[in-house]
Order: C-alpha cells, then structure tokens, then sequence
C-alpha cells in the first residue's frame, strides 16, 4: 500500500530515506551503531564532533574511510562527510572540501554548547572570510543554534539564539544556505517557516525524540538520563508546533534523527553526556509521530525528499516498508568490544510500528513488482 492511499495504513512503503543529521562516533562504537543507521537510511549526513574533530577535508576523507570500513556487508549506505567549523578554518579548506565531492556541509558549534563542542567558533566575526566562501561555492552551514551564554535561561537558548546570532548572520550572508539543526521550539518552526530565503536557501531538521516527547519525559517518576539531550526537550506546546511543522508538507522541513549514541554509564552519572540514542528505531519512531496526527502521507516526503533537495542530491531508488505490529525496544544494546552498552530512547517500552528488514536488492525487486 502506497503512503498516499489511507492516513491509517497498516504499512507504509516510501523511498529509502536520508538522514540529516546523525553522530555516528569512531572505532568501536561506530562498528557497533553504523548497521542500525545504515538499515534504516540510504544516506546521512555525518556529524563531525569526534574527538579530535573533522575540521580537514583529509580528515573527512579518512573518516569517510573508516565508516565504509565498518559496514556491514550487504549494506548500501552513502555517509555523507561535513567539517567542523572552528574559529580558524580557512576560506581555502572550504574550497578544498567542495572540490573532494565528499564534504556536503560545514557544521557551526558554537564553543561549549553541547558534546564535544569546545573546539568550535568562539565568535562569528572570526569565520566571516569562511561564510563568504560557503556563501560563493553553495556548501551550507549545518547551525546548532543555542547560545552558550551560562545566564541565558537552558530552555531558552535556541529563541536567543535566533534573534541574537541566525537572524544577523543570515542578513548579513543572505546568499548563505543554512540548516537549523534540531530544531525544538515553536520560534524555530515560525522562522524558519516564514523566513525570506531564496529556494533552498534555509532548511530545519527535526528529531523524532522532539515530535514525540516534552520535557516531562526527563522527569519522570525520576531524572531520566536517556531522555536528556541538546537542545533539551520543551514544553508540550513547542512539541506541538514542531508537530505541525514536520507534517505540514513545507520542504524547509525534513528529518535528521540526531542519534547520538554514548556509553550507558557516560549517561547515568552526576554529570551525565546530551544525546538520545534513536538509530536503532529511528523511522518506527517517526512514524508514531505522524501517525498520531494522520499524517502518515506526509512522511515519506519529509524523510526521503525534502532533504535530499536541498543538498541538490538525487532521491534514492530503493524503498522501505513499514508496518504496524506491537514490539519492545531492548533495554540495552550490548558493545562487547568496548565493554559497555548503548541504551536506545525509550528501552523497555513497546512501539506501534515495524521496519521491515530486507536486503536492498530485495528491496529493489519488491518495488520493481509492485509498480509491473
Ligand atoms: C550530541 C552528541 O552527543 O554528540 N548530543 C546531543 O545531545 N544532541 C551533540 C549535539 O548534536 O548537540
Ligand atoms: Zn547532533
């Protein structure tokens, strides 16, 4: 049954979808999450806040490298490589990442706002020879738009950082195509709904975590480390409008999971480690979301087309079912090699939808027989 057909179908079959934004990590972890990103999308859009980070275009190279290394072997999966921008990237590294044809974005942190991001910009006048370039050559600047400034209110972070940072830059490079990343507050959904950009020119990411959870989730019956990610989770009305924001069929709209998977006991500690681990589940989860509000005909859009537009990428070929049918989520997903474990969002609990797990090749043949 074809997305279009009924808002409350049993199964959903859409294109293979991309990912646009995943934290993917290095060496063991990696070899442990990558066939969970890698069976859930075609494509993903590689953060690069390892430690140290990818700032080079030979760095994205090798680490381009390592993560194809990793897969496994019926897999099909593009990663697509981004650099991360520090207060000394030169115009000429960003020419240099265009040309290699691996390197699709330029990932802003600001310095200190979230995980491993105290190797970013401490002030944007330092990269403005950097977004000229970016601005001239069309690679885009992937934002985590939260100020870091400690007297600004946690859950406010992401408005100031509009008004204060994305507004004045965008003016000041309206040429620049920007992504806001992981967007989580009712004014992210408004402005960059109804920002003047160019086609193309502004994009906004959402998590599933964010379409399904507020901020009560940390909360409770106890802190719950596993629902504590950056930017935080809001209130219910902010869930709301990015609710309608991801199902409102708007191309500036599209889906980047950003699974960020950490050690289980670097979560559950005084001071636990920002991410939700959703790679595992992550469309399962997206669809509930859509569901919730009949929109299932809406999803294959935000995940499979909107995204890869934007980048200027083909749409993939293959395709992806998914079906509805009750299952329970692991508490943990064990990485012997590093003697620790992953706990997915939402461990122990059941979830309403299935990804149907076939090769690519049978995936190919499955649509080819569909549309004979
Ligand atoms: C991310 C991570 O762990 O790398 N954490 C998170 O809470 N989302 C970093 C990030 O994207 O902010
Ligand atoms: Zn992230």
């Amino acid at each position: 049954m074809r997305s279009s057909e009924s808002a409350r179908a049993d199964s959903l079959t859409i294109t293979r979808p991309d990912d646009g934004h995943v934290h993917l990590r290095d060496g063991t972890l990696l070899a442990a999450v990558l066939p969970h990103t890698a069976r859930q999308f075609a494509r993903a859009i590689i953060m690069p806040n390892l430690q140290p980070p990818v700032t080079t275009t030979e760095q994205a190279l090798a680490y381009r490298q390592r993560i194809l290394r990793a897969l496994p072997e019926a897999a099909e999966f593009e990663p697509l490589m981004t650099l991360y921008l520090t207060d000394h990237t030169p115009p000429e590294e960003i020419r240099h990442a265009r040309a290699s044809g691996i390197v699709h974005a330029i990932k802003l942190y600001p310095a200190g706002a979230t995980t491993h991001s105290d190797a970013g910009v401490t002030e944007l006048s330092k990269c403005m020879k950097t977004f000229e370039a970016m601005q001239e050559i069309g690679l885009p600047l992937l934002v985590h738009g939260e100020v870091t400034d400690p007297s600004i209110d946690l859950f406010d972070r992401e408005k100031v950082f509009i008004d204060q940072v994305l507004h004045p830059l965008r003016r000041a490079f309206p040429g620049l195509k920007v992504v806001l990343e992981h967007i989580t507050t009712q004014e992210a959904a408004e402005y960059v709904r109804d920002a003047e950009a160019a086609p193309n020119a502004l994009g906004a990411t959402i998590t599933a975590h964010h379409l399904l959870y507020n901020r009560n989730a940390i909360f409770q019956g106890g802190i719950r480390p596993h629902y504590y990610c950056l930017p935080i989770l809001k209130r219910e009305p902010h869930r709301h409008a990015l609710v309608r924001a991801a199902t409102s069929g708007n191309p500036r709209f599209f889906l980047g999971t950003d699974s960020a998977p950490h050690p289980r006991e670097a979560k559950e500690r005084a001071r636990g480690c920002a991410g939700c681990y959703t790679a595992l589940h992550a469309l399962e989860l997206y669809a509930q979301a859509f569901d919730a509000v009949g929109a299932l005909d809406r999803l294959e859009r935000f995940a499979s087309v909107y995204g890869a537009a934007f980048y200027g990428l083909p749409r993939n070929t293959g395709a992806v079912t998914l079906r509805r049918g009750t299952w329970t989520l692991p508490d943990q997903i064990p990485v012997p090699a590093a003697q620790t474990s992953i706990c997915p969002l939402g461990a122990g609990e059941t979830i309403a939808w299935r990804l149907e797990h076939f090769s690519v090749r049978l995936h190919k043949e499955r649509v080819r027989r569909q549309y004979e």
